[in-house]
């Protein structure tokens, strides 16, 4: 019988010390950096896309400790885009993770380079020459390699531009698909392909892992929109309304709250069937998560 929370737990302590590990600790100079590193890094969030990872590689019957590495990674890009996102000139949010923003904690030319410095992090994590356990090194390249693919302009910041572009504007819907795809899609795909990756699936386990993130994906980026309009951001711990006030284009913008809502459960039922047919039992932790990601409210 799955227990659920204790699972979590168990992947989340192993994400939260791995994180601080790998964090840059003694400056030469630079401490006020690896301070706002730490601050957006270690400052709370979901770890959805670390949890993937590890939950990936263990249903496909590796130990996910061979994916910790991978998991840190794909977070610290992922805070990246979050630190980089908030800025005045992108979404211009005072608020992150319950706490202020990292630019408004630390300053704008701070937070670029806080930014920077965890993308730059997270190779540097993925090519540890001593890890705690060691990778076969064509796994390691092919998992960093489909997370530099997930997080550069072919994927997430290529959708960060399109969302930009996208203000004030009506965009068709298959424009909003590729955009939410590309900005928040490619990197929950690449946590969840690294995972098996990490644990050598074959192609075909690879692929039922990427239309199953597909699916997740653009659910999770609708269900954003949705706590957009409708969360507290209390719990968030980041401001609501932020999208309307942008003019941003969101799939409650353009369909609505109910046609958003209604996209989310066949999205969410979809990505249930892949695990299934693809993990059988072995997907029981993550047929759970799936249920709770379509009906999170932070
Ligand atoms: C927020 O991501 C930005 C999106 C891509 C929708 P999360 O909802 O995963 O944020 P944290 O990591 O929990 O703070
Ligand atoms: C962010 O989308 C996607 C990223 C790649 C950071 P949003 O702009 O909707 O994320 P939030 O709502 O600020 O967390
Ligand atoms: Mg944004
Ligand atoms: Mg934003
Ligand atoms: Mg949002």
């Amino acid at each position: 019988m799955l227990n659920f929370e204790k699972k979590q737990r168990e992947y989340l302590s192993m994400i939260e010390n791995s994180l601080h590990f790998y964090l840059p600790q003694q400056g030469q100079g630079q401490e006020l950096l690896f301070q706002a590193m730490a601050y957006s890094l270690e400052n709370g969030g979901k770890r959805i896309r670390p949890i993937l990872t590890l939950a990936f590689c263990e249903a496909c019957g590796e130990d996910p400790h061979a994916a910790l590495p991978f998991a840190c990674a794909v977070e610290m890009i992922h805070t990246y885009s979050l630190i980089h996102d908030d800025l005045p000139c992108m979404d211009d949010d005072a608020m992150r993770r319950g706490k202020p923003s990292c630019h408004i904690q630390f300053g704008e030319a701070n937070a670029l380079l806080a930014g920077d410095a965890l993308l730059t992090l997270a190779f540097e994590t993925m090519l540890d020459l001593e890890p705690a356990m060691p990778v076969a090194p064509q796994r390691v390249v092919q998992a960093a390699s489909v997370l530099a693919h997930a997080a550069g302009g072919s994927g997430m910041i290529g959708g960060q531009v399109i969302d930009l572009a996208s203000e004030g504007k009506q965009i068709p819907l298959d424009r909003l698909k590729v955009m939410d795809a590309l900005k928040t899609g490619a990197l929950i795909d690449a946590a969840a392909q690294m995972g098996c990756v990490v644990a050598g699936a074959s192609e075909q386990v690879c692929g039922a892992a990427s239309l199953y993130a597909s699916c997740i994906g653009l659910a999770f980026q609708i269900v954003d929109d949705i706590l957009d309009v409708t969360g507290s951001s209390e719990l968030l711990g980041k401001p609501i309304g932020s999208d309307a006030e942008k003019e941003k284009s969101t799939y409650v913008s353009l369909l609505g709250l109910d046609a958003s809502r209604r996209l989310v459960t066949e999205l969410t039922a979809k990505a249930r069937e892949t695990l299934v047919a693809s993990f059988g039992e072995r997907a029981a932790f993550l047929l759970e998560l799936t249920e709770r990601l379509a009906t999170r409210e932070k």
